[in-house]
């Protein structure tokens, strides 16, 4: 198995609900993405972007096929595992179109939130947090809340939340939906380097093609089937 491997699925399918109410969102899927890579998702509403990524995120099940997280084969026609949680939590990040801090916490409870479920010690969790905000130019924010960031800090701020566990991959559902065009290239631009420089697979949705130049591959969702090229 190659090493550089962070997501391999072979004949991954899924289909929603029975009789008139039958969906068949994604065939018979194949493909390998490695650590270091910015892929995009593109593909129509409704064409499953979510429901692919929600399924490599060990959230939804799919129907059958078999999923690879870095060298671990989680998904056989069943979980491996009872604890698709704990998959999620070491392995995952999730970033989406809303940022989904709490509003009541600061910027640097938001971050270091993750790290009491996965038992860090708080002192270990707030120099990660720090680290990271230091890395996205927001630590001036520390002890601001999500309501006195503009749309774009707090972007950064949920990306910066999404690395705390040291992902192997990271999962963003249209994570500039809701940014102007420079804020948005700017947060492609920042994805490209975590790629690179933490060594994580990334998978971005997106509905925008001025997006795609940033990214190392693309993959599409056409008629059900999936391509990476
Ligand atoms: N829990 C569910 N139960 C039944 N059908 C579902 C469920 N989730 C998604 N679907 C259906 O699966 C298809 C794919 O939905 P999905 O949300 O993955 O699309 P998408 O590509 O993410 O679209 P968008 O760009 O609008 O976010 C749609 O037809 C949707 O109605
Ligand atoms: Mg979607």
């Amino acid at each position: 198995m190659d090493k550089n491997q962070a997501i391999k699925v072979e004949n991954l399918n899924k289909s929603f609900g029975k009789d008139d109410a039958f969906v068949d969102v994604i065939h018979n899927a194949n493909f390998t993405i490695n650590r270091g890579e910015l892929v995009a998702l593109i593909a129509p509403s409704g064409a499953g972007k979510t429901t692919l990524l929600m399924m490599l995120g060990c959230v939804s099940e799919p129907n059958s096929g078999t999923i690879w997280l870095g060298e671990e084969k989680v998904y056989d026609n069943r979980w491996l595992t009872k604890e698709t949680r704990k998959i999620r939590r070491e392995k995952i990040g999730f970033i989406f179109q809303a940022h989904y801090l709490i509003p009541f916490l600061n910027i640097i409870d938001n971050l270091t939130l993750i790290s009491q479920e996965n038992k860090i010690e708080e002192k270990d969790s707030k120099a990660k947090a720090r680290e990271l905000l230091k890395y996205f130019d927001i630590d001036k924010k520390e002890t601001a809340m999500p309501s006195q960031l503009s749309g774009g800090q707090n972007q950064r701020v949920a990306i910066a939340r999404a690395l705390m566990n040291n992902p192997e991959i990271i999962l963003a559902d249209e994570p500039t939906a809701a940014l102007d065009m420079n804020r948005s290239i700017d947060v492609v631009k920042m994805l490209k380097k975590i790629a690179l420089e933490q060594d994580v697979a990334i998978i971005m949705v997106t509905h925008d093609d001025r997006m795609l130049e940033y990214c190392d591959k693309i993959m599409k969702i056409e008629d059900k089937n999936v391509e990476l090229s």
